[in-house]
């Protein structure tokens, strides 16, 4: 494809995606297909010959489409929102036109730069503390993106388990890291999410959740009952991991107990706030972080309520340097004269390439400003406290866990079995029978 075919299929391009989003509430969310549905219709090898782009272009509604799961769908529902937006297309259609790989500074200086920079705005638009910041004199942390928050835990998880592994040596210099790090422990609530389990299962640190209160939340007094039945077994606690907008019901661990047991304990405090980290842009949901002050790292995911398509993870840490002695290697090939005075990336993650991803949230943060996105994440917010107004008006449901944002968690109430007309509902209207049998309903099968 020459440039000038690009100019016009780009065009055509930009136009079918204007179509498809502006439209994709006619579109059936889920598809019609079963497991291998694209075999037939593609050929065995690819093509020895070039396709022509009309073919190519034609089969993204024959065969693409028909098997697509349309999260852009108002109709959507499912998971937690992935949402998108025009800006953010626009940001990523550049960003894969440059294509550097801002591995290091030099690398591609705007790409470390504009990052470091909006990540910035975005900690100050959350109302993280300072020591988040990469420009503030009191600060030695900052601000990165990485793909997703399961590869933020793993990161804070190494850093705080190298850290940790570094402490022990100091009063154990003989011993082999591999056997200091099977004394290590760490935890979560039982309502946090499985890339914490996987996080413990590939750094071969013991993961250890917790229960949680009345509310899903995790409290001071259970971490605290659990770092001292460790420690009289001869562990070392390590990494505590709180979520803030549980995958469940998004709930809410109580830094403000947990925060000060993990300085009191010197343990690493994550935490993971993946949805919920959006509404910290409005100041009346922040009560959620009080504590903050008291975290290692901090990880939210923009991809998801913040209108900037996947991929894009914000993760802070307050000590950049913890990063550094995690995943520091030092080649000959990627220094460059500005080595160690500034930021190169690669010492923040765990691949060493990188694409240019502030962009896309440069784009959105601007295009809709700071007062535009409170206002959605109101918008969202409200709309969510209307339905669950509708849900509680209806007496077949119920609500099981308290809503905070724009998570409406329901179910059907449970049923209690009368003896005349089956299966009662709590509701007058719908009861004719006065008698009812004693027993839940798994008396009853
Ligand atoms: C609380 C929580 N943590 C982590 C994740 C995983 O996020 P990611 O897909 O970015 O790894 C989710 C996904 O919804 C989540 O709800």
């Amino acid at each position: 494809m020459e440039p000038e075919e690009y100019r016009r299929r780009g065009k055509e391009m930009v136009d079918y995606i204007c179509q498809y989003l502006s439209n994709v509430r006619e579109r059936r969310v889920t598809p019609d297909v079963q497991p291998g549905y694209m075999r037939a219709q593609l050929p065995d090898s690819a093509p020895m010959d070039p396709d022509s782009w009309d073919d190519i272009f034609g089969d993204i509604e024959k065969i693409i489409m028909p098997g697509v799961v349309h999260w852009q769908s108002p109709h959507m529902h499912a998971y937690f929102p992935a949402l998108t937006s025009w800006p953010s297309l626009l940001g990523d259609m550049l960003a894969d036109a440059i294509n550097c790989l801002g591995f290091t500074w030099a690398s591609s200086p705007a790409c470390t730069e504009l990052e470091m920079n909006v990540m910035d705005w975005l900690a100050k638009m959350l109302g993280l503390p300072d020591k988040f910041l990469h420009h503030h004199p009191d600060s030695v942390g900052g601000g990165v993106l990485q793909s997703t928050v399961s590869e933020s835990t793993l990161v804070a998880l190494l850093a705080a388990r190298k850290n940790k592994i570094l402490e022990m040596k100091l009063s154990e210099p003989d011993t082999d890291e591999s056997s200091l790090n099977s004394r290590l422990i760490a935890y979560a609530s039982d309502q946090a999410h499985s890339s914490v389990e996987k996080a413990g299962l590939i750094s071969l640190v013991k993961m250890k959740f917790l229960p949680v209160d009345e509310n899903f939340s995790l409290r001071g007094e259970t971490l605290k009952k659990a770092i001292a039945e460790d420690r009289s077994k001869g562990l070392v606690p390590v990494f505590v991991c709180a979520t803030l907008g549980t995958t469940g019901v998004c709930a809410f661990d109580n830094l403000s107990e947990l925060g000060p047991i993990c300085d009191a304990e010197g343990l690493w405090l994550h935490i993971d706030a993946a949805y919920a980290g959006t509404a910290f842009v409005c100041p009346e949901f922040r009560l959620f972080l009080d504590g903050i002050e008291y975290a290692d790292s901090f990880t939210f995911n923009p991809s998801k309520w913040m209108m900037v398509h996947f991929d894009c993870t914000a993760f802070w840490v307050k000590d950049k340097y913890k990063l550094h002695q995690t995943f520091s290697v030092n080649p000959v090939y990627l220094r460059h004269p500005n080595s160690g005075a500034a930021v190169d990336f690669m010492h923040w993650q765990i691949p060493l390439s990188r694409r240019f991803r502030s962009l896309k949230l440069w784009f959105v943060i601007r295009s809709f400003g700071v007062k535009k996105l409170q206002a959605h994440v109101r918008h969202g917010t409200e709309t969510a406290k209307f339905f669950e107004s509708l849900v509680r008006s209806d007496p077949l449901f119920e609500i099981p866990a308290k809503r905070h944002l724009g998570l409406v968690v329901f179910r059907l109430k449970i049923p209690t079995l009368h003896s005349k007309s089956g299966f009662h509902f709590d509701c007058p209207s719908q009861c004719k029978c006065s008698e009812e049998l004693e027993g839940s309903p798994a008396d009853f099968g």
